[in-house]
């Protein structure tokens, strides 16, 4: 049938599109790009962000991660405080709004119920929404005030990927330009660096056998697994337990670095993996400081570190990109050796068990 063909050679939509996110990135980067190669939004859009006092991301699942990462671009390019909500919480237990919200949405496929929950109330409200989403005349899209679209073709696979750098890349752009309305300056060509971190993407996709290799040694008979980093570090650590969990059943968790002391290193045992992110300067030292503590305790590390931070023991260095934009590198090993830890485990990658690609009930 059609879905066969648009597989191609492929055994997996979810390693097809893993392969497609270099070029969905470099898409973005040209679709958001006017005739002088200038990153551009809609002037509504920047308008919107600029007159408001805080921003409101609502979002679930691997869309929820992604507005975790965007927040930190926002805050830091465009100086707007930003909050991140799972959808289904908000709609329950609404937090305070300041007095001049802007909710931003992000969904891949536009059609998630529990977001759409969110987007009714705070229309009621009389606030106004912006929808980032991979479907063009979706719910989400068609009920907000604007949409941005993430031009990430369509993904079929349960468990997201490209959607997810796509989203990055998105709201990157939407902060960056942002930023230049509001006038402050960037200390980044945010066009270069995009294009340095989809070539960067690109010699990660060719080190397959490398992911294939740490999944096996790591992940193939364990019950359980923990994914550390801090700072950004932290929120593509959740995206990787999430990714591990949906497609391998692996019980796999994400935590802040400096937080396993208070409670989850009880769950370390001899030769429990551990997957640590190190990419980011700042903290680089005291996340090395929380894997000696978690191999103390028996732990067996797998640090994934960025070129120049990157000491002798660790299990993967990756390629250069800009620090603030690395999750749009180092959320692609987690997601191969997810995706590798599923096979070996003989799980459904495409179609894992209880999970739908999109759920459309509260
Ligand atoms: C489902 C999918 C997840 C996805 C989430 C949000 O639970 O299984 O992969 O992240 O919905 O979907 P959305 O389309 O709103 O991004």
């Amino acid at each position: 049938d059609a879905s066969d063909i648009e597989k191609g050679t492929y055994p997996h939509y979810m390693l097809k599109e893993t392969d497609e996110q270099p070029l969905v990135l470099r898409k973005i980067i040209q679709k958001y790009q006017n005739e002088d190669g200038k990153l551009v939004i809609d002037q509504d859009i920047t308008d919107a962000i600029d007159q408001s006092d805080r921003i409101y991301i609502v979002a679930c699942g691997t869309s929820y991660h992604a507005g975790l990462v965007g927040k930190q671009f926002i805050e830091q390019w465009a100086k707007t405080p930003v909050e991140v909500h799972v959808a289904s919480e908000f709609s329950y237990n609404m937090p305070l709004l300041s007095e001049k919200p802007l909710f931003i949405f992000i969904s891949q496929s536009g059609e998630t119920a529990d977001s759409r929950a969110v987007l009714v109330q705070i229309k009621e409200l009389g606030h106004k929404a912006l929808t980032i989403t991979n479907v063009p005349g979706s719910t989400l899209s068609r009920e907000a005030d604007y949409t941005l679209l993430l031009h990430a073709g369509p993904e079929i696979a349960v468990a997201s990927t490209k959607a997810y750098t796509a989203q990055l890349a998105v709201l990157a752009i939407t902060a960056a330009v942002t930023a230049e309305v509001k006038g402050h300056e960037l200390d980044l060509d945010l066009v270069k660096e995009l294009g340095i971190a989809a070539n960067a993407m690109e010699a990660l996709c060719d080190q397959k056998e490398e992911m294939e290799y740490i999944a096996r040694e790591y992940l193939s008979t364990t019950r359980n697994a923990f994914f550390i980093g801090r700072a950004v570090d932290y929120y593509v650590g959740l995206e990787g337990a999430l990714k591990l969990k949906e497609i391998s059943y692996i019980q796999a968790e994400g935590f802040a670095g400096g937080e396993l002391k208070h409670g989850t290193i009880a769950l370390i045992e001899q030769g429990t993996p551990v997957i640590a992110l190190a990419t980011q300067e700042h903290v680089n030292l005291s996340i090395r400081g929380n894997v000696k503590e978690v191999a103390a305790r028996g732990a067996n590390p797998c640090i994934i570190s960025a070129k120049g931070l990157d000491q002798e023991d660790d299990r993967f260095v990756l390629p250069e990109v800009h620090e603030a934009l690395s999750p749009l590198a180092s959320v692609i090993p987690l997601q191969l050796i997810a995706y590798y830890a599923a096979l070996h485990r003989g799980c459904d990658v495409d179609k894992p068990r209880n999970l739908a690609k999109s759920v459309t009930v509260e």
